[in-house]
């Protein structure tokens, strides 16, 4: 029997539901944004932005998604016939690297096997035997979503710093940010990258990019063109809370109101949480004798559990068994994990209920669509929040 009756899950590693709060925030008429009380709302968002980037430097947000925040970043940092460091983590740092080559840079890319995130050893070895400093940037996806494994950023500052090397670091926090611990200048980034649609709550079309005083001097002598992402155009006149073309206005609302549910909740109970539900999520996978795609416990992913299918099996006809027959969505594996794997999301408003609910349409799924598991992936979730609320 097909069940459309109550809400839909929405359970991708994001887009992510919108919390009615914010759906209600955004539920305005539109404001004049030259006007005065644009002015407010603009200065109220960058600087609830800067919270929670953790930064005291300058944050750029964008009408657009997060990989027009990837091009801002490249057109604003970098010359064609530069040279960068890279690491195939997954899908989007793949991705990020390709667009990356299309400025005509040149890329080293370290291979991986898309189930462990960045090695900091590595970065420090690749960056000492560069001994005329050719590399411009260290780029790295904190959160890789294609595979559920998080790369350690502290541990990658601390590699360039030991390599005495002057590279940029520069970071994509586009499926990380409100969700995982994250420090923009106590790690010394350069440039961090993220979206709107994910951690924050909001829907899809917001871009940000978080700069510091490195990268903003880059910009001033690097060669690729840019207009409509040029950092210098934008901060002119956000330092009195207005933009240099037509904002998002009503996609501010929500971010206001994003921003203050998230400092209410407090940032390091919203980080907890996450990882709470993440570690039941990863009881449940286990319970049911499926396998975790990250392979490093010091790199599983607060945000999204990828989950392998047993041999034989493939992911896509179980997860149009679990959007029929429950209505929930589950995230697709993607190019080469294409059908061999599905990505749970539990990210941003999601409490213990929801995932509950999210892990028994898992579980039912997977009787329904003849996967072979074991039962009690459900039992043992709940066992591992019971355990986290003693705790
Ligand atoms: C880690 C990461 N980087 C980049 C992107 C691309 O962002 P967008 O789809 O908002 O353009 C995504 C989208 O899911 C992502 O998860």
């Amino acid at each position: 029997m097909t069940s459309r009756t109550g809400r839909h899950f929405l359970h991708i590693p994001g887009p992510s539901p919108v919390p009615e709060r914010v759906l209600r925030a955004m539920d305005r008429q539109v404001i004049d944004h030259r006007g005065p009380e644009f002015g407010v709302l603009g200065r109220e968002v960058l600087e609830g932005c800067r919270t929670i980037f953790r930064t005291e430097g300058p944050v750029v947000i964008y009408p657009g998604s997060g990989t027009g925040a990837w091009e801002a970043t490249i057109v604003n940092t970098l010359s064609s016939g530069d040279r960068v460091l890279m690491f195939e983590t997954g899908h989007f740092a793949t991705l990020w690297r390709q667009m990356v080559a299309r400025w005509g840079i040149e890329v080293e890319f370290v291979p991986g096997d898309w189930r462990h995130g960045v090695d900091p050893a590595l970065v420090e070895a690749k960056l000492a035997e560069d001994r005329g400093h050719s590399f411009k940037a260290v780029m790295v996806v904190h959160n890789e979503t294609s595979t559920g494994v998080t790369s350690r950023i502290p541990a990658i500052r601390k590699a360039i710093d030991a390599a005495g090397h002057p590279a940029l670091l520069l970071v994509d926090t586009i499926s990380s940010l409100g969700s995982v611990d994250y420090r923009h200048d106590e790690w010394g980034v350069d440039v961090t990258v993220s979206g709107s649609q994910k951690g924050l709550m909001l829907p899809p079309g917001l871009g940000f990019t978080a700069i510091s005083d490195k990268a903003r001097a880059a910009g001033k002598s690097n060669n690729l063109p840019r207009s409509y992402w040029d950092w210098e155009e934008m901060l002119k006149p956000n330092a009195t809370g207005y933009f240099p073309y037509t904002p998002a206005t009503n996609l501010l609302y929500g971010l206001r109101e994003a921003v203050a549910m998230m400092l209410e909740e407090g940032l390091d109970n919203v980080f907890a949480r996450h990882q709470r539900l993440a570690a039941a999520t990863r009881a449940a996978v286990e319970a049911w004798g499926l396998e975790v795609l990250c392979q490093n416990p010091d790199e599983y992913s607060p945000v999204l559990t990828a989950v392998m299918m047993p041999e034989g099996k493939g992911a896509d006809a179980f997860r149009a068994v679990v959007l029929e027959k429950f209505d929930m969505s589950l995230g697709a594996g993607l190019s080469k994990l294409s059908d061999k794997i599905f990505r749970i999301g539990h990210l941003g408003e999601t409490n213990d209920l929801t995932l509950m609910g999210a892990l028994s349409g898992v579980e039912m799924g997977l009787a329904a669509a003849g996967v072979p598991h074991q039962r009690g992936g459900v039992l043992a979730a709940m066992a591992s929040l019971r355990a986290g609320l003693d705790g």
